[in-house]
């Protein structure tokens, strides 16, 4: 395949056919490989999608993971969930026609397009004995061409959009903005990540539905906070952090 321009922090490791690209990261940052290792495929046959969803993952999509070995507690690492979706959007905003505009970015993870998923983002991490990180792996799903018809939410792709642009340059635009997001991140912090995020952010201020593993909560979208949970303003009064759910838009 043609391989995308990218920065010199990237080592590209590009493959046809792998069952997930989180999991060919995921054994080379166990056989040493270093930061920047960047695994892409054309397509899955095993890929996996948040709280252990299955992500469909037919050629013509992207799908890419990023080894990161950040020296940092996991919980500071989750902030580059954030980094990676607000690079998500700067990739591909530029490639939609005005009517497609915005990118939005849904808690936590997800990239919308008019209300609909066109990506996801699957973070892994393994921690080392001090209880910082060994490494991170960060797993981009990108409906370029295609997307799944079966899903619990509403889906497009960046083609059903009128997007123009295939993978391998949806791909080399993530890795420009992604590099440029995670050394700001790295110079000062979470706070500009999480000011440019919020400003992308669907549903903030208004109300939503998180759906939890065992309740259903709703409230209004109150904030982003430092360890990026959703702060959600109860609906019955009271205010509750929430670390991982599902958001669902009223009235959508
Ligand atoms: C989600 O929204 O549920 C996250 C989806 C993440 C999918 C990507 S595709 C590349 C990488 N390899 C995987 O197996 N999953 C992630």
């Amino acid at each position: 395949m043609t391989h995308p321009p990218l920065p010199p922090f990237y080592r590209l490791v590009a493959r046809d056919r792998v069952a997930s690209t989180n999991e060919e990261a995921r054994r080379l940052a166990e056989a040493g490989a270093g930061e920047g290792t960047l695994v892409w495929a054309k397509e899955q046959n095993a890929g996996r999608g948040r709280r252990g969803r299955t992500w469909s993952s037919p050629p013509g999509n992207l799908y890419a993971s990023l080894l990161l070995r950040p020296r940092c507690a996991p919980s500071t690492a989750a902030q580059l969930g954030f980094v990676t979706g607000l690079a998500l959007a700067l990739a591909i905003e530029p490639m939609l026609p005005p009517a497609a505009r915005p990118a939005e970015l849904k808690w936590p993870n997800d990239l919308l397009l008019r209300g609909k998923k066109a990506a996801g983002i699957l973070l892994e991490a393994s921690a080392a004995a001090d209880r910082r990180l060994d490494w991170l792996i960060v797993g981009v799903g990108v409906n370029v061409l295609s997307f799944p018809s079966d899903t619990p939410y509403a889906a497009t792709s960046l083609r059903a959009e009128g997007a123009s642009g295939d993978a391998a340059q949806v791909l080399a635009a993530f890795a420009h903005w992604f590099h440029r997001w995670h050394e700001r991140w790295r110079r000062q912090g979470f706070a500009p990540v999480r000011r440019a995020w919020s400003q992308r952010a669907r549903g903030l201020g208004a109300p939503i539905v998180v759906r939890l593993e065992e309740e259903t909560l709703e409230g209004r979208f109150a904030d982003l906070d430092d360890g990026g949970c959703l702060t959600l303003e109860l609906a019955g009064g009271g205010r509750r952090r929430v670390s991982a759910g599902d958001v669902f838009y009223p009235g959508v």
